[in-house]
């Protein structure tokens, strides 16, 4: 399949029309940002990283069941996913209090949560994503009720099949953020799944000044390394 015109430049992907009206080709850059695109900077190999690993998480959750936007990956950096419309809406999943949720209540970082807490945000960068709720979600019109429903649901299996499968990789998913779609009358889980948008912690380094991070928080953070962190997960997950 071949690349037509470019449709969209987010801050990590770009995004290409192809001659399948229903498909589209997502190309990963090295792009970072953080805090809304305040913070600008490149992690060299990221795209392929993210790629190939968001590839791996679609296919593996693929096959628990949980329809994705997933169709085939064409390059390092290229992949062939369903033409989705995006449902505006960052969906959060935490097992463990970590960034914006210890800052909010004031719950120290590494806090394990006794039973696993989702969170929306209204994805829209000049309101800089706002928390918000399911009843402001069907105010705003972002999303229907059996949307939301079938939103909320589909996020907590993803996160049970993650957790299983990071914990053999010795790695604790504290939390992560997903995108659904709608293609032809179904969600669908969209965008990404990789160390831009998931907290993947070294297993049992719970201690809040101590935790191993292997995510962009190395790069939010100027923690250093973070390359090497990306790296190191891919390496856990493919052996490369
Ligand atoms: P937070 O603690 O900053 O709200 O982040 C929660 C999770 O969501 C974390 O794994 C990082 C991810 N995330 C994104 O993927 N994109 C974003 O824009 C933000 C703010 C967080």
């Amino acid at each position: 399949m071949q690349k037509k015109e470019q449709l969209y430049e987010g801050k990590a992907k770009k995004v290409f029309a192809t001659e399948n009206p229903d498909y589209v080709i997502v190309s990963y850059k090295d792009d970072a940002t953080a805090f809304n695109g305040l913070k600008k900077g490149t992690i060299s190999g990221k795209g392929v990283i993210n790629n190939k690993m968001s590839n791996m998480m679609m296919a593996m959750l693929e096959k628990k069941g949980i329809p994705t936007h997933f169709v085939e990956q064409l390059s390092d950096r290229d992949t062939v996913v369903k033409k989705v419309q995006i449902v505006p809406l960052e969906v959060i999943i935490r097992n463990v209090a970590a960034g914006s949720f210890s800052k909010r209540y004031g719950v120290p970082e590494g806090t394990k949560f006794s039973a696993p807490t989702i969170e929306f945000s209204y994805k829209n960068d000049e309101l800089g994503d706002p928390l918000i709720n399911d009843y402001h979600a069907l105010a705003l019109g972002l999303a229907t009720a059996q949307e939301i429903d079938t939103i909320k649901k589909m996020a907590f299996a993803v996160n049970d099949a993650m957790i299983e499968f990071f914990k053999q990789l010795n790695i604790d998913l504290i939390d992560f953020k997903l995108e659904f779609g709608r293609f032809k009358g179904q969600i669908l889980l969209a965008d990404e799944i990789s160390p831009d948008t998931c907290r993947f912690w070294e297993a049992g380094t719970w201690d809040t000044t101590k935790h191993v991070s292997l995510d962009k928080d190395r790069f939010r953070r100027d923690l250093g390394g973070v390359e090497d962190a990306y790296k190191e997960v891919f390496k856990r997950l493919t052996g490369e």
